[in-house]
């Protein structure tokens, strides 16, 4: 299985990474220390978890050099006005304590006026300004590659329609047994656009169950890997980037380790995983009160 993906610009970005979202305080700075210790070099991260403080403390105790790391974070919904992209981003690079990211990503197609939760309509249907602000950033050199999050396939083509300096060079969506988009994922290789996969194991709600699939257990038992191994590496054969989630050391070092499947295996668990109605882990549309949901189609 590939160790890396090469991106548009070049650069190479680790297929596995340690996902920080829902690492509490207190946690994330040991999970990620034990995960750069397992061999790690990339860490997906974001203004919103509110962890980038203890995160970018954990690097830098780590002893491992930046060069060496891949670091992500997104722009928050409430900095997507043009004037704000910039101070957001220099309130990552400060907490993590770096002065560049590797890929800084639109977290969701979803704007909200400042300081609010109030919805933003018209950056809303159009993101092309706050795109460009992205584009500004690369140039400026204070981060290498820019990509979305959460965009269907409609509102990808809603912004690659623009004239764009820089493509998305990836697109970070919920991908797991549960809810595995194999047409988001083949429209995206046709469209050169890589997909990172998080809740990959199906998030805390769901992953007892996508450990204990029939077909996740049949691999682990075939090849003497753990379910989660089984998984993870499904995700990396499909050719996303996997960013599994956890604070328990043993799991950490676990999550790294991924293995070729048999074709006939990997084949098995696919079928089971698009076989079901798509069940979504993650979807805030309703929290957010849009009054329809982000992931229906657009425009
Ligand atoms: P914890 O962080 O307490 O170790 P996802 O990456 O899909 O969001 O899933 C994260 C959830 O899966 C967390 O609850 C995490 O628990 C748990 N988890 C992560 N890795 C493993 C593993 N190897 N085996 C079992 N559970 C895991």
């Amino acid at each position: 299985l590939p160790e890396h993906y090469t991106l548009p610009s070049g650069d190479k970005i680790p297929a596995v990474a340690l996902g920080v979202w829902q690492a509490s305080p207190g946690e994330v700075g040991a999970a990620v220390k034990t995960a750069l210790n397992a061999g790690y070099r990339h860490i997906d991260g974001a203004w919103i978890y509110r962890n980038e403080e203890e995160v970018g403390q954990a690097i830098k105790q780590s002893g491992v050099a930046r060069k060496d790391l891949w670091l992500t974070s997104k722009l928050w919904n409430t900095f997507h006005a043009p004037e704000d992209v910039e101070p957001a981003l220099d309130d990552s690079l400060a907490k993590l304590g770096t002065d560049y990211l590797d890929l800084y990503l639109i977290h969701w197609p979803v704007a909200f006026k400042k300081d609010t939760s109030e919805v933003d309509e018209a950056l809303t249907a159009d993101p092309y300004p706050t795109w460009q602000k992205l584009e500004e950033l690369v140039e400026k050199g204070k981060v290498r590659n820019i990509g979305i999050s959460n965009f269907n396939i409609p509102r990808v083509k809603n912004l690659t329609a623009n004239n764009l300096k820089v493509q998305p060079a990836v697109n970070q969506v919920e991908l797991n047994f549960w809810n595995p988009q194999p047409e988001l994922l083949a429209w995206s290789k046709e469209n050169g656009l890589l997909l990172e996969a998080y809740s990959p194991l199906g998030s805390n709600k769901q992953v007892k169950e996508t450990l204990n699939q029939p077909e996740v257990r049949k691999i682990a038992e075939t090849l003497g890997i753990t379910p989660a191994q089984a998984i993870i590496s499904w995700h990396v054969q499909r050719g996303t980037i996997v960013l599994p989630k956890s604070v328990t050391p043993s799991r950490v070092e676990e999550n790294f380790k991924v293995f070729p499947l048999p074709d006939d295996l990997f084949d098995k668990l696919e079928a089971a995983a698009t076989a079901h109605k798509p069940l979504r882990v993650v979807n805030p549309s309703k929290g957010w009160r849009l009054g329809y949901d982000v992931f229906d189609d657009y425009p």
